[in-house]
């Protein structure tokens, strides 16, 4: 295995490219607006614009095109959840969401495991209460 993510060379190519991203973001969405009505209440009426900020946010993220930064700037995410009271439990809850989401749309190996590895500081990062 050449990186901690598989053979490829970005974990975006690892994870299947924009297809795999897209299905990703709406699963997670789709299963915060089933089964989490804490982090539903903090989102708009519509997640339309959330689903498509964090599709761009995610596929930079992954390194794939840097499709965020080019629209929306630099992301300074933790800045932009400060509006949103984010606790250990918030974080907790959100990763549960997307463990559920990358079960539902098969991310399974290396790139899993990698995904979780990330994503569990990056969303602890964003506790602000
Ligand atoms: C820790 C728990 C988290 C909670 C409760 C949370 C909640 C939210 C909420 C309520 C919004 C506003 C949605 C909107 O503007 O439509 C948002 C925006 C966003 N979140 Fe999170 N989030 C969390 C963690 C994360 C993580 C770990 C990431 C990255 C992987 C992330 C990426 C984003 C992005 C890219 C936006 C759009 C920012 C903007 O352009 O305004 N969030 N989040």
């Amino acid at each position: 295995m050449k990186n901690p993510w598989g053979d490829e060379e970005t974990p975006y190519l690892a994870i299947g490219g924009e297809s795999a991203v897209r299905t990703l973001v709406e699963t997670f969405y789709d299963v915060i607006e089933t089964e989490s009505p804490e982090l539903r209440a903090m989102l708009p009426v519509s997640t339309k614009g959330s689903r498509e900020k964090l599709y761009e946010y995610l596929t930079g993220w992954l390194g794939g095109p840097p499709l965020y930064v080019a629209k929306r700037g630099h992301p300074q995410l933790r800045r932009r959840h400060l509006p949103f009271p984010i606790g250990a439990p918030q974080a907790e809850e959100w990763l549960r969401c997307m463990g559920k989401a990358l079960d539902q749309t098969g991310v399974e190996g290396p790139i899993r495991l990698f995904l979780e590895h990330k994503l569990g500081p990056l969303a602890l990062h964003m506790v602000n209460r």
